[in-house]
């Protein structure tokens, strides 16, 4: 099933909204209060805080979910429950075209071998079939772990070091045939396959599209840019095409010499020092004192033809600048697209964006411009701090509106879309703790987002306690979810809970911080950040967090990925990843007998994990493909 169908099966309530407020409301009367040695440890703001979800259940009793759970932990190995199978698909560096060199683990390979291999650090990706045994796998390259690209780990970077480092981010766009027990390879001599890296040209669409602030020395029109990097996750539309949202694109640039830093390139974290990786050493476009107006063509969502290879890139301004993490597409009820949108950053924001034009079924042509037209908002939510539910409304970011004129800073439209944190700031938004990963359920009612963790939480100005954002210094993360008023996603108003607040129930009993009932010793994590759902309505949650296991992580082992049951709220462990990894990326085949996950630098800072290979041998980010030995569907 496609997932812009609705499903008719409901598992809610379908009629209107209020329904959801009165089952939070229903929930909050048999709420869960804390004792008074807890309120005194968590701060006497806390008195009262009910620690609840809808879910309110840790037993055994999901239809959705039938296997097995899998313990936490510590194993330098993908653990899948009993009944499965987990097979690496592509490792960092294999080869995408039939020229590619082998794998050099020496770290000396020049940028030529990396630019016709499979780029480092795998996170969101998406699968496009092309018949029922084949398809195509568009996957980001978010980042690159120098400690293992370089024998000198990054310290001495030459000026190939930094086309190799370029060569190692973006996007693989790659062929995969099915092969024996759903099991997939790739195919290396496909015409589908494509490397797009931090230096291929990519269009400026939208309203930035030949603005002042987007020219450079290099590209005098202000409409071309050069190359994505910082790809986390992603997203897809209804028309075919793959999204790529660019999230610390602030790290790559950087300065030798001082550098006066503006309001707006401190919001987004731009100055002379850049997170490490050195291009700004040698190549001046990311010399934030001598290009200041490249940093402006970032941070962006890109759109891209997987089908085409010759195809350019298109960068979506209409949708907004910020460290993007994913994008939840729908074709609203209306026929208005609309873009659901986190910005991870501490205090940041939740946004959406909706189409100004209608999808036309069948119209490819006119579809694949409507993201470039639209408007952005803004998510502000009710904040009363005993209570976790409550309302809330999506604000307009448009010029004119909302305070956002020219006696507050804000001169014309192309600024608010440029610079659309500080709009954000000016309308009152809420801060969030860290927006992740945003996920629409099949029957196109509840919208889910992680809220990964968040230290600043009641500790920095202008991040209270409160609302979807309940606990101060939070270093476990929540997943809020909400519900559009007569599940019209252009509508101005929502309800919202949370489905759960990850915790320690062993190390905290009794707290805030020993998590939302559905939180157990046998499931309980940190830091939720991948999130999908499968056709079925299975929640698949995975984690970036503290893998240390100890103190108020002991006994969370390794990262790793979680199935959730939207309805009755139990959640369940089905897979641990190898030492020091990322869970990230996830999409299926189209009869959802293949799940394929991301593994994210295993082994980062030189953590001993030789996954996948064992051995001696150097760690390596990868997909992994999980099947069933049934060949059932994943989950079921
Ligand atoms: Fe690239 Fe917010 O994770
Ligand atoms: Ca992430
Ligand atoms: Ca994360
Ligand atoms: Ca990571």
């Amino acid at each position: 099933m496609s997932p812009f169908e609705r499903r008719e099966d409901d598992q809610y309530p379908r009629n209107q909204v209020s329904q959801l407020t009165k089952m939070i409301e229903t929930n909050l009367s048999r709420r869960k209060f804390l004792g008074a040695a807890s309120v005194m440890s968590a701060g006497a703001f806390m008195a009262g805080m009910p620690v609840t979800a809808l879910a309110n259940t840790s037993s055994s009793n999901s239809k959705l979910m039938g296997f097995k759970t899998v313990l936490a932990s510590t194993e330098d190995a993908v653990i899948v429950p009993e009944g499965y199978n987990a097979q690496v698909l592509i490792r960092w560096g294999d080869g995408l075209f039939p020229d590619s060199p082998k794998f050099d683990p020496s770290g000396n390979a020049p940028s030529a071998h990396q630019a016709l291999q499979f780029g480092d650090n795998n996170d969101g990706m998406t699968f496009f079939p092309l018949s029922e045994n084949r398809g195509v796998l568009a996957v980001n390259n978010e980042y690159c772990n120098n400690e293992y690209l370089f024998a000198h780990q990054g310290k001495k970077m030459t000026a190939d070091d930094v086309k190799k480092s370029q060569a190692a981010h973006g996007i693989s766009i790659f062929e995969v045939k099915r092969t024996s027990n759903n099991n997939w390879d790739v195919v290396i001599d496909s015409k589908y396959n494509r490397r797009i890296t931090a230096n291929t040209p990519m269009a400026i669409t939208g309203p930035l599209a030949g603005h002042p602030e987007m020219k450079t020395a290099a590209d005098k029109n202000g409409k071309l840019a050069l190359g994505t990097f910082g790809n986390c996750a992603n997203g897809f539309t209804p028309w075919g095409t793959y999204l790529t949202c660019e999230e610390n694109f602030n790290g790559y640039f950087g300065s030798k010499q001082d550098v006066t830093v503006n309001k707006e390139q401190k919001r987004y974290g731009l100055g002379k020092d850049d997170a490490g990786y050195g291009w700004s050493l040698h190549d001046e476009r990311f010399d934030i004192a001598k290009n200041p107006n490249e940093a402006n063509r970032h941070g962006w969502i890109v759109e891209i033809d997987p089908m085409d290879p010759s195809s350019t890139p298109m960068k979506r301004t209409a949708m907004g600048r910020f460290k993007h993490e994913n994008v939840a597409v729908v074709i609203n009820k209306d026929g208005h697209i609309v873009a659901y949108m986190g910005d991870d950053e501490r205090g940041e924001h939740l946004y959406r964006f909706v189409s100004k034009n209608k999808y036309v079924e069948g119209n490819d042509a006119a579809n694949r411009k409507l993201l470039e037209e639209g408007t952005v908002y803004v998510a502000k939510f009710s904040t009363d701090d005993d209570k976790i539910g409550g309302v809330g409304q999506w604000i307009e970011l448009t010029h004119g509106k909302n305070g956002l004129t020219k006696e507050n800073g804000f001169p014309n439209q192309e600024y608010i879309n440029l610079y659309t944190r500080l709009a954000a700031t000016q309308v009152g938004a809420t801060t969030m703790d860290r927006p992740e990963w945003i996920a629409v359920h099949p029957n196109q009612d509840y919208v889910y987002c992680t809220l990964t963790n968040n230290k600043n939480r009641g500790v920095k100005e202008g991040q209270p306690v409160g609302g979807p954002n309940p606990r101060e210094a939070n270093n476990y993360g929540q997943i809020l979810r909400w519900r559009q008023i007569n599940d019209d996603h252009a509508h101005t108003n929502f309800a919202w809970d949370l489905y759960l607040m990850a915790g320690n129930p062993s190390v905290h009993k009794g707290t805030l911080y020993a998590g939302s009932d559905n939180i157990n010793n046998d499931n309980m994590f940190n830091s939720p950040d991948g999130l999908g759902f499968d056709a079925d309505g299975r929640l698949w949650i995975q984690t970036d967090g503290k893998y240390s296991n100890k103190g108020d992580y002991a006994g969370m082992g390794n990262n790793s990925m979680l199935c959730g049951d939207p309805k009755t709220g139990e959640v369940r462990r089905f897979l641990t990843g190898p030492i020091a990894c990322e869970i990230t990326g996830l999409t299926f085949s189209p009869d959802y007998k293949t799940m394929f996950i991301g593994i994210q630098h295993p082994g980062e800072e030189l953590e001993p994990s030789h996954w996948p290979d064992g051995g001696n041998s150097t760690p390596r980010s990868s997909i992994v493909m999980i099947t069933k030995q049934d060949g059932g569907v994943i989950g079921s």
